[in-house]
């Protein structure tokens, strides 16, 4: 129990501090405005599952090709704090990371990696989160000073299981939760403590049915859970099927040889799947743009500044 406190207690502390830097950041000089045109928004759709495993930095890094080819700037945030491992899908060397940025060993601009014309990776640390270092001058400063990702239209993050604390608070921030699993029983339960746990503070949850045979197969797992939820969780919650990507071996084997499965194979069902998946979010997105429904909030600092919200 002391510990469930002293971690709330950091929470605040840290939430606190991020508040002061961002009241800092607005007062200054007025960043959002620049050659008179307003600045843009990032969407963050956080990708996240109840249990390992089950596709999330698969689909992370596929999804975020698939924006990106679309036109869309596109950021990937590897926030899988402890299991980091975007840079081995994509097939780059990372010396250095967020961590490093944080501790004011390196400048963001010189850990970012680009994919693609239009993907940019943020590579995460296997060790430390980034939480730890919200009273660093280096976070000040990429706080403060981060204006290098502002133009992302998207940011994927790609998280860790969706009942830790930490990555609630992604869960919190952002605009699209995808929650990812597959037909395995272990999965779909705690797939379902995951939107259990996130309803608390979100109505709208999406839902990614990995690694099954038919569109019937996920429908009806989605049905299945779908309807526990609503019994058991009730109140406003709106759970959205995004979609299924189907079993299969191009997968695995793209995975083997350091490829991504929607850019080398784009006629397999998986690609086909998934860009349905992609389709839809954009649709959301452009929806999005036009109501002018989105807090303002942009590339990193944009990250930041959301996690702050969420704790007033
Ligand atoms: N649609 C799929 N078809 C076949 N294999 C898949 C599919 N999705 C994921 N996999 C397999 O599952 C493994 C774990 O995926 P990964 O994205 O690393 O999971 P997580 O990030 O959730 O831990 C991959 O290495 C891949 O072999
Ligand atoms: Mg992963």
């Amino acid at each position: 129990m002391t510990m469930v406190s002293n971690s709330e207690n950091a929470n605040v502390n840290q939430a606190k501090k991020l508040k002061e830097l961002m009241d800092i950041k607005n007062s200054g000089s007025n960043n959002n405005k620049e050659n008179g045109f307003a600045k843009k928004t990032t969407h963050f759709i956080a990708v996240t599952s109840g249990k390992g495993g089950v596709g999330k930095s698969t689909i992370s890094a596929n999804l975020a090709y698939v924006f990106s080819k679309y036109g869309y700037k596109v950021g990937i945030f590897d926030a899988d704090i402890g299991l980091a491992n975007l840079d081995v899908l994509f097939n780059v060397r990372v010396k250095r990371n967020i961590v490093h940025v944080l501790r004011g060993q390196s400048e963001l601009k010189d850990i970012l990696v680009q994919i693609s014309p239009n993907l940019i990776l943020i590579p995460g640390d296997s060790g430390s989160d980034i939480f730890e270092f919200t009273d660093s001058k280096a976070f000040e400063k990429l706080v403060q000073e981060s204006t290098v990702l502002d133009d992302l239209d998207i940011m994927v993050i790609d998280t860790g299981a969706g009942i830790g604390e930490k990555t609630q608070m992604f869960l919190n921030i952002a605009d699209d939760i995808l929650v990812v699993t597959i037909p395995d029983p272990a999965a779909i339960t705690d797939a379902y403590a995951t939107i259990k746990m996130t309803s608390k503070k979100r109505d709208e949850i999406g839902m990614v049915l990995n690694q099954v045979t038919s569109e019937k197969e996920a429908l009806a797992i989605f049905g299945k859970i779908d309807k526990v939820a609503r019994v058991n969780i009730g109140g406003n919650l709106h759970l959205e099927y995004f979609g299924k990507i189907a079993d299969d071996p191009i997968v695995s084997s793209s995975i083997k040889r350091r490829t991504l499965f929607a850019k080398e194979s784009p006629y397999a069902m998986a690609t086909q799947d998934l860009e349905k998946i992609a389709r839809q979010l954009a649709k959301k997105l452009e929806q999005n743009i036009l109501t002018g429904a989105e807090l303002d909030a942009s590339g990193l600092s944009g990250l930041f500044h959301r996690l702050i919200q969420h704790f007033r």
